[in-house]
């Protein structure tokens, strides 16, 4: 007798949520994460040398002026940096430098992007008196595995920079900043970069360029699904979208269908129907005020040691101990 053939359908984790945020009822999304695959993560690298993105200008700024007083602020006990979503890590190397003045320091960039990881350990490899060890893993996956393997003397220094934070909720970003104490010591240190609140008119070119970098970097999410899923989105019958979320305090940013239709995902085991018009939420970039990312800080067990603004573009990096 023959076994009946067990039939079963193995998803990836893209396909799960694919199928998962393109067949639900209401607003169409996908995780912003999977933006970031090769295509996506050298797009991202364009985006940061364009006059329009001036947030990740004012970051660099930030850490070129204030490296020097940050790693001062730092016990002066062996240090471990960790970097949760390093992407190249190019500005990181105004902080490395800084503590590696100091004493030898190990650097962990945590990424999924395996692209952005190689280009990070390329970079800030040659580092004097800097050793990095890269970490292919979502954050706090990546984050638990340094901490497990920590010795008790040393000091973690946490950098979550170019206002990354933003792409969470409010909700959520405090639930990940919980998280993120959860994992380290009482004297471990966090420094946080967030977005300030300004003019939608300033902010809404940094999401949508005139040359269209931003919009290839949103509608590659697309291009993925093709080459990964064997989805047959047609890329011209979408159009790239950022609009500013008053009520929200929020840039997000969308994919438009410019017309009725229905795309097969083969590999996500689902077709994406959609009504002219309709879009699917890709990201989200929340804008703060000073005083709510100490706050948020402050509720998620840590104390806030100083905040630095850039006055150029508004944009805050705020230092924290755990508690
Ligand atoms: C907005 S970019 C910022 C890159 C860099 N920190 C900067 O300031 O320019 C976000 C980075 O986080 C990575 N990323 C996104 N979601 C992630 C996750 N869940 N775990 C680890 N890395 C993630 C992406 O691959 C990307 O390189």
């Amino acid at each position: 007798m023959v076994a009946p053939r067990l039939v079963q359908e193995v998803f990836t984790e893209f396909a799960a949520d694919v199928r998962w945020g393109l067949t639900k009822p209401g607003q169409k999304e996908i995780p912003s994460k999977y933006l970031y695959d090769e295509v996506g993560s050298a797009l991202f690298e364009v985006i940061t040398v364009l006059p329009e993105y001036g947030l990740f200008r004012a970051d660099e700024r930030l850490l070129r002026q204030n490296a020097e007083a940050i790693s001062a602020k730092l016990s002066p006990r062996p240090l471990v940096a960790v970097e949760l979503g390093s992407g190249s890590g190019r500005k990181t190397r105004w902080m490395l430098e800084a503590l590696a003045r100091r004493q030898p320091t190990v650097y962990h960039p945590i990424e999924i992007s395996s692209k952005a990881l190689d280009q990070c350990s390329r970079e800030l490899g040659r580092l004097h008196n800097v050793e990095v060890r890269p970490v292919q893993q979502p954050y706090l996956a990546g984050l638990l595995s340094v901490a497990a393997a920590r010795q008790p003397h040393e000091q973690l220094l946490v950098l979550f920079l170019g206002s990354t934070i933003g792409n969470f909720n409010s909700s959520a970003a405090e639930r990940f900043l919980a998280d993120v104490r959860q994992a380290l010591t009482a004297g471990d240190a966090l420094l946080l970069s967030a977005d300030l609140e300004k003019p939608a008119a300033q902010l809404l070119p940094a999401y949508d360029d005139p040359l269209g970098v931003t919009a290839s970097f949103n509608l590659n999410v697309l291009a993925r699904m093709n080459r990964e899923l064997e989805a047959e989105f047609d890329l011209s019958t979408f159009r790239h979208l950022a609009r500013y979320n008053a009520a929200e305090r929020r840039i997000e940013m969308h994919l438009l269908s410019t017309r009725a239709q229905s795309v097969p995902i083969p590999r996500a085991g689902c077709s994406a129907s959609f009504v002219e018009g309709e879009t699917i939420w890709t990201e989200s970039s929340h804008k703060y005020c000073p005083r709510e990312v100490i706050e948020m800080g402050r509720r998620s067990g840590f104390r806030p040691l100083r905040q630095w603004i850039d006055p150029e573009w508004p944009f805050a990096q705020t230092l924290f101990l755990a508690e």
